[in-house]
């Protein structure tokens, strides 16, 4: 029998709307007038340990953020989304994050995050990815959402974690990092699994209007 097609995504280009709001934050394009808040932290040594790209100086911060700003839209399959990540209390960008359409044919996407340490530890990264999710499997209807890392990155592995990703796999020394041998290791979540977790969220009676 032939296999049928994975049903449709809903239609390209997709832009976010945007600020998008979480509980404590807003999810924007980013901008060039953002190179200096994004220098603060990507030319940070450890902010940087587990990425691919190293510390960004003053020079290469103008071509990074210039990069970082013209990924507003998705097309096609390889297309990302970059995002600046603010408090909306305050205003302050604290990091940035990223979503990556990895395939349409297969309705495959991929998530990151990277934050300043001055911000850490209040749960930001992990509800900033939880937005990216939301954008995967409501708005992209896509079927399944992966996220890879060194896997020395203890610290990244915890919100996704927390955001019910799975562990699916863990590559013995796929690559040479820092001149030593490294494991790479990959979550990733199925929008069944999506459904699932938001679920009692979804069954919560509406808040009672004001008297
Ligand atoms: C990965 C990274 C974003 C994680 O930052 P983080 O601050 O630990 O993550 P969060 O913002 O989600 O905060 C989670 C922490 O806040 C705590 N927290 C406080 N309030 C919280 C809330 N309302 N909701 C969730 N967590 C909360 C959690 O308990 C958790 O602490 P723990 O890890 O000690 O258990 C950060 O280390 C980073 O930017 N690293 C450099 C770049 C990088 O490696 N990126 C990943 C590439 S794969």
């Amino acid at each position: 029998m032939p296999a049928s097609p994975a049903p449709a995504l809903p239609p390209l280009p997709y832009t976010p709307a945007h600020p998008l709001r979480t509980e404590r934050l807003d999810l924007r394009p980013v901008t060039l007038d953002d190179t200096t808040a994004i220098h603060a932290y990507r030319s940070l040594p450890e902010v940087c340990r587990y990425l691919y790209s190293n510390p960004i100086d003053e020079t290469t911060a103008h071509e990074a953020v210039t990069a970082q700003a013209a990924r507003t839209t998705l097309r096609t399959s390889g297309d990302v989304l970059q995002l600046a990540v603010a408090v909306r209390e305050t205003g302050h960008l604290i990091g940035d994050v990223t979503f990556v359409l990895t395939s349409t044919t297969h309705r495959q996407g991929g998530i990151g995050y990277v934050f300043h340490p001055a911000h850490s530890g209040h749960g930001y990264a992990t509800e900033a990815a939880r937005a990216l999710l939301k954008i995967g499997f409501e708005d992209l209807r896509l079927h399944r959402i992966q996220a890879e890392l060194d896997g020395r990155n203890t610290a990244s592995a915890r919100p996704l974690e927390r955001l019910g990703m799975r562990r699916e796999g863990h590559l013995r020394e796929n690559e040479f990092l820092d001149g030593e041998w490294t494991d790479e290791v990959i979550y990733a979540l199925l929008a069944d699994e999506w459904r699932a977790l938001r679920a009692p969220e979804d069954r919560r009676p509406p808040a009672p209007s004001a008297p």
